[in-house]
């Protein structure tokens, strides 16, 4: 199972890094907002200063919604650095797009994904990664997990190669689970990741394993 950390924040993204688990970055156009990053050459060059931090696999996201220019701003992210996964919009012309990408050899995540019929273009028209958000689904009362279980279920059936990235991924509890229903990826804030450390258990014994050592060595 890979992990993507969900940020644009480079001290997070470095911080994941360092723990040695990290195995991509999606970022999406709210997230670059966050950071307050704007205009072609400084949004350019933020993605090219993620590339730098990781090894592999970083999310950048067009902002047009028709063909030409999904293609045109694609193959511009494509080519800050041979690390760019060029993020496409679940939509009629993005489906061509994804296509299209595919046939140039161009990895995708296609995002805003929330349905397994979808999931089921997505892999048809070749994307790399598909995004189901699951968090976002829960927000409005749908089960998102279920929807993980489902797409994985469907893929399998057809040895599709895309790879399932669960996005909009909240908790521990989302995380674990999506491993459990067999998502390839992972994608979450820095807290989930680091959220998976934690157990009571772990403190306690080992609070009890140095006091022990202390107390035998005299201390
Ligand atoms: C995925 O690529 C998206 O950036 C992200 O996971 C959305 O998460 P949110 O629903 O918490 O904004």
């Amino acid at each position: 199972m890979k992990f993507f950390i969900d940020t644009a924040n480079l001290d997070e993204i470095r911080e994941a890094y360092d723990l040695g688990v990290l195995d991509g970055v999606t970022t999406n156009p709210s997230l670059m907002a966050k950071e307050g990053i704007s205009g072609e050459a400084n949004v350019k060059a933020h993605y090219k200063a993620i590339c730098d931090i990781v090894d592999d696999k970083v999310s950048a996201e067009v902002i047009s919604t028709d063909f030409d220019g999904m293609i045109r701003e694609g193959k511009e992210l494509a080519k800050i650095d041979d690390k760019i996964v060029v993020k496409i919009p679940m939509i009629k012309d993005g489906v061509k797009a994804l296509k299209y990408f595919h046939s140039e050899g161009i990895r995708t995540n296609c995002t805003l994904v929330f349905s397994a019929g979808q999931a089921i273009l997505a892999a048809k028209a070749g994307a790399s990664f598909l995004s189901p958000f699951i968090g976002r689904l829960d927000d409005i009362s749908y089960d998102g997990l279920e929807l993980i279980g489902q797409i994985a279920h469907i893929y399998q059936n057809y040895d599709f190669e895309t790879e399932i990235l669960a996005a909009s991924v909240r908790h521990t509890m989302h995380l674990i689970k999506c491993a459990e229903l067999g998502a390839d990826v992972v994608t979450c804030p820095l807290k989930v990741i680091t959220g998976l450390l934690k157990h009571p258990l772990t403190d306690s014994g080992l609070a009890q394993f140095l006091a022990d050592h202390a107390k035998a060595a005299g201390k």
